[in-house]
């Protein structure tokens, strides 16, 4: 497994782990890290033997944003011409679902590191939020844009405009996390959900979350004439006829990912 300078990544069975490490700056994300991250879970997508992926920081932070050392000197024309976030649409594009297990701090580009997971769990110790206008700029990875999906308006203005924080409670209250969870039990119960998923067929996985995409980027007209298709084109897979059997043989499925 290749050794990266960031992040700390192994396979678990079917899911693979991603843990952002860098503990001297509550895991920032530099370029090098956007870099690292987007290597190792293109990779993953890449592996059939991969059906799940957790993606986590530490104890203290999920992420405390983008690394604002690594842009305070640069210009406009920089960050255009650089295209500074850009490889992490790559990130978001990846077809294997996501899981964000996110303990202390997701903050600014690691809050919308975990909106482009598809499942977000939360410790009781997480804070979410999009303070960037405390820094005279405005959310650059899509704060502006999941998180008024996520949460709807009011309560995506009252976090942008004001730049405080919510707690994990407020942030499971409003639709941005899926579950909380005590502290200790943050990363097997990240892991259980993501071997869950891995233990189904993959190609209704992937069909699974193109749908859900689709939802977030389409209109409603166009999101049900895909997710009709998409659901129509699964009838042609071996695991939809195994599935169905084993419902009427009352067995479990077996699997095959085809
Ligand atoms: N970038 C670079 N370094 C950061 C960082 C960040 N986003 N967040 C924290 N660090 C560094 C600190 O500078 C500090 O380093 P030193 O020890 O070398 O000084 C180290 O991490 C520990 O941080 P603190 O001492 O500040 O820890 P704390 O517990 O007192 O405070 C915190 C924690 C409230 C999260 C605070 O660190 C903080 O406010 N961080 C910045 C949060 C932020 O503004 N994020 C948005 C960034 S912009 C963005 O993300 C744009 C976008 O949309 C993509």
């Amino acid at each position: 497994m290749t050794e990266y300078e960031t992040i700390l990544v192994e396979t678990r069975g079917r899911v693979g782990w991603i843990t952002l490490h860098r503990p001297e700056a509550l895991n920032a994300l530099n370029t090098q890290l956007m870099h690292d991250v987007v290597d190792a879970a293109t990779g993953f997508d890449a592996d059939r033997g991969i059906g799940a992926i957790v993606v986590t920081g530490s104890e203290r932070a999920f992420a405390a944003g983008a690394d604002i050392k690594e842009m305070e000197a640069k210009s406009g024309l920089d960050m255009i011409m650089g295209d500074h976030f850009g490889e992490w649409s790559r990130f978001a594009a990846i077809r294997t679902p996501v899981v964000a297990a996110v303990a202390g701090y997701a903050l600014g580009g690691g809050c919308e590191l975990a909106m482009m997971c598809d499942i977000i769990i939360a410790a009781d110790t997480a804070k979410f939020g999009q303070p960037e206008i405390n820094l005279g700029v405005i959310p650059g990875l899509g704060g502006s844009q999941r998180l008024l999906r996520a949460i709807g308006y009011y309560k995506a203005a009252d976090l942008v405009l004001t730049g405080r924080m919510m707690d994990a409670v407020e942030a499971e209250r409003s639709g941005l996390v899926s579950r909380v969870v005590p502290a200790a039990d943050l990363l097997a119960e990240a892991g259980k959900i993501a071997d869950t998923i891995a233990s189904k067929s993959l190609p209704s996985v992937f069909a699974a979350k193109a749908a859900l995409d689709a939802a977030m980027e389409t209109t409603l007209a166009e999101g049900l004439r895909f997710e009709r298709q998409a659901f129509a084109a699964l009838f042609s897979t071996h695991d939809q006829k195994e599935g169905m059997a084993a419902f009427r043989e009352k067995r479990s499925p077996d699997f095959t990912n085809s």
